[in-house]
């Protein structure tokens, strides 16, 4: 396995793009950045992340075996990775919210980028982007996040976290790779922010509704019922959970 470390980049999921039009890369070839100066976020936001203080990164994963509609599992994984290293530090009250954020205390701790390589019209890899708030204590209010040594008080130290991480994202890409797609949708399930409970939602167009969080569909849509038991799934794009 190869880690690249980097001290300053515009994105470690841009750069690893670029290397994989000009090299062939090995799998589980790794970016991390002490600073990124143009971070990506979901959804075309940015990702900010004091310099050094704590994980921006960028896994280059090689699949082969997922259709383009099994893209999700991909998302599931990684969350569940994270997850599970992130409780081997224990940090307190983990949930995974929809799609792929990770909550300590219900505030944001990590966000997951992933990217697909599509050659030829098949996926034939990912850029898995993960930004992990780990010594950073100051925070833009608005953003509701918080990081390791917010919530727990410990300074961790970068490469102990980064190395438990890799660990497990190399355990729950093993899932992928045997398609034990039921074992990683229940497991992500189980784990999700708010399931079966009352929630709020904002539509696009501002409207509020109330409904509970049921699970998700293969293709990563949120179920949510509704009043009269109906059933909706909703895309990334179309509601917010208010919380
Ligand atoms: C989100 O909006 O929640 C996703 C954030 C993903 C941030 C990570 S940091 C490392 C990698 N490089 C990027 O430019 N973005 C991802």
């Amino acid at each position: 396995m190869k880690i690249i470390k980097l001290d300053a980049i515009d994105s470690t999921n841009t750069y690893l793009r670029q290397l994989t039009s000009t090299e062939l890369l090995e799998d589980f070839t790794i970016v991390t950045a002490a600073l990124q100066t143009a971070g990506k976020g979901q959804m075309g936001t940015q990702w900010s992340s004091a310099k050094g203080q704590n994980l921006t990164f960028s896994v280059f994963k090689k699949i082969s075996c997922l259709n383009t509609h099994e893209g999700f599992y991909i998302s599931m994984a990684t969350s569940l990775a994270i997850y599970n290293a992130l409780s081997y530090f224990q940090i307190p009250k983990l949930a995974i919210k929809w799609p792929n954020d990770i909550l300590s205390e219900s505030q944001k701790i990590c966000g997951i980028l992933i990217e697909n390589v599509i050659q030829n019209s098949k996926m034939t890899a990912a850029i898995i982007g993960i930004g992990l708030n780990v010594n950073q204590t100051v925070f833009q209010k608005d953003l509701n996040a918080s990081s390791l040594k917010k919530n727990t008080g410990i300074h961790f130290d970068l490469d102990e976290v980064l190395s438990q991480l890799i660990i497990q994202l190399k355990k729950y890409s093993e899932l992928i790779t045997d398609r034990q797609f039921d074992t990683l949708k229940i497991h992500y399930e189980s784990l999700l922010f708010r399931k079966d409970k009352p929630s709020t939602f904002k539509r696009l167009n501002g409207d509020l509704f109330m409904g509970f969080i049921q699970g998700v569909s293969e293709d990563g849509k949120l179920n949510v019922l509704l009043e009269d038991e109906v059933v909706e799934a909703f895309d990334l794009k179309e509601i917010k959970l208010m919380y």
